[in-house]
């Protein structure tokens, strides 16, 4: 009694001392990596430019089906005005800038000669990035495949894109592993699979009405569990060569990028609260459950049965422990209840074999016709993001994590972009977030690091320009595409500069 008392005054102290006394880099164990980031198509713009070819993104937006209509052929042209942008990154005082490699632009075809313009780039763009001290945490694959490997394979649904994906990654380790020393696989293989197999709002829209909009065909009973099945085992067959053949060499780390949504049930009723667990399983589980245990989670291997591919013993093998860290881009909490209207027998997709409703998702199951448009911030809820660090803790292990996206965005009227400097809502997010980290990390989780999502304004994908998440604006009207400093960027460089005077 008396000690589970001092316990919880201990608790409350600490979170006390977090949340009242300014959040500093003194709430973080030494090491700790605080970041920014953003991904290729999202900032690089010159989508024709110096040998790039298209990605499945290209198409999906000339056709018209982001939100606005939008597309990232010149985003925040970040191709011509990276070095400007590595400068506010040091003014910022980032320990890592997160970016992306397009493969399109480095290997254009997918497989085959690599462009020595993009090779040219991304040495330019990592050089640029040491010179200020900078760590670059480079991502492989996010969500920009060459557009040619779907023309001739169906991209992520065959194995194929396997060997294309591990020999594209030889290429990077090889050229750019002497100064790269964190790299991830693949960004969000539990994403892709249902946008672009099931709900039909990423490309290739493969997915079967009445279970997605815009199909064009594909079988969301079947394919998102196919893709993410490939992009395990691409993870792992890159993983695997580069701890086989650059890791002692080169001396970096390598791991995966998943979504960390947290699914919490919507009333207290066992039927929700036994959802919420199912979902969290099906979101997270899919894919850490093999990384971690060589398997898919038990309640996804009962509810899909033979329609969810099995691993071989090799594969399992090869799956198993294929990472040094695992990364979440946490931005938001679902409440969930169980779908009790299923019949027996019944054709099913990724939802209905969760077998749950959600009661708040932004991404809730569309109707056919236009996606919802952003029309608010995300509510804060970081109790979510430390359910989910306990969960990792807890269930797999307490690897090593990196919290690689967390941010909120504003929503723009796209035919009155305003200039927006006052962010304290966004400051406020990330502030209660980063109190979320340091409460547990002293509740024992290995997270090593944080990046906001994102440094600059993006092309979202799916929202276009309707959605900013910059700590820095980009006017996106003007033919600069002039950056500006919004009130989140001084109080993270506030946060971060601040301290490095301590080091
Ligand atoms: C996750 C994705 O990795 C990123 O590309 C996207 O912009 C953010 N979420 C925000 O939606």
């Amino acid at each position: 009694m008396e000690k589970s008392f001092h316990f919880s005054l201990l608790c409350a102290l600490s979170l006390y001392s977090v949340s009242v006394a300014a959040l500093s880099r003194d709430h973080f164990p030494p090491g700790f990596i605080f970041g920014a980031g953003a991904s290729a198509y999202q900032v690089e713009g010159a989508a024709a430019e110096d040998g790039r070819k298209p990605s499945i993104f290209d198409p999906f937006c000339h056709a018209g089906f982001e939100i606005d209509h939008s597309d990232g052929d010149v985003a925040a042209d970040q191709y011509h005005k990276y070095k400007e942008d590595i400068k506010l990154m040091h003014e910022t005082g980032l320990d890592a800038y997160r970016f992306s490699i397009a493969w399109p632009r480095l290997i254009p075809d997918g497989r085959g000669e690599v462009n020595a313009k993009g090779m040219e780039y991304y040495n330019s763009f990592i050089d640029e990035l040491l010179s200020y001290g900078i760590q670059p945490h480079v991502t492989l694959y996010h969500f920009d495949l060459p557009l040619a490997l779907q023309e001739e394979y169906n991209g992520l649904l065959s194995p194929k894109f396997i060997d294309d994906f591990t020999a594209y990654a030889d290429v990077c380790f090889k050229a750019f592993g002497d100064r790269v020393k964190n790299w991830v696989t693949v960004n969000e293989p539990n994403i892709e699979p249902i946008g672009g197999y099931d709900g039909g709002f990423l490309p290739p829209r493969r997915c079967s009405y009445p279970f997605g909009i815009n199909c064009t065909g594909g079988n969301s009973t079947v394919e998102p569990y196919i893709v993410a099945h490939h992009l395990l085992l691409a993870h792992a067959s890159a993983a695997n060569l580069y701890k086989e053949k650059y890791q002692e060499k080169q001396g970096g780390k390598i791991g995966i990028t998943l979504l960390g949504w947290w699914y919490e049930p919507a009333t207290e009723n066992p039927d929700d609260i036994a959802a919420a667990r199912r979902m969290v399983d099906f979101h997270i589980g899919w894919l850490l459950h093999p990384l971690v245990y060589g398997t898919y989670p038990p309640v996804m291997r009962k509810n899909v049965g033979s329609r969810l591919p099995s691993f071989s013993e090799e594969d399992s093998r090869r799956v198993k422990g294929s990472f040094d860290f695992v990364g979440f881009n946490h931005y938001v909490v679902i409440y969930v209840e169980a779908d009790t209207s299923q019949l027996e027998n019944q054709v099913r997709d990724y939802m209905l074999d969760a077998a749950v409703k959600y009661a708040n998702d932004p991404f809730a199951r569309p109707q056919k016709g236009p996606l919802r448009k952003v029309t608010e911030g995300i509510p804060a809820e970081p109790w979510a993001l430390q359910k989910m660090l306990e969960h990792i803790k807890v269930y797999y292990g307490n690897p090593p994590v990196m919290i690689h996206e967390n941010g909120n965005a504003e929503a723009v009227d796209p035919a009155n972009p305003k200039i927006t400097y006052d962010d304290d809502f966004r400051i406020e997010f990330i502030k209660q977030y980063l109190e979320a980290v340091s409460l547990s990390i002293r509740n024992g989780s290995n997270t090593q690091g944080y990046f906001v999502w994102s440094f600059i304004d993006t092309f979202e994908f799916q929202f276009g320009y309707t959605a900013r998440f910059g700590l820095y604006g980009v006017d996106f009207t003007s033919e600069a595409k002039t950056r500006y400093q919004r009130k989140s960027a001084q109080w993270y460089a506030q946060l971060l500069g601040g301290n490095r005077l301590g080091k």
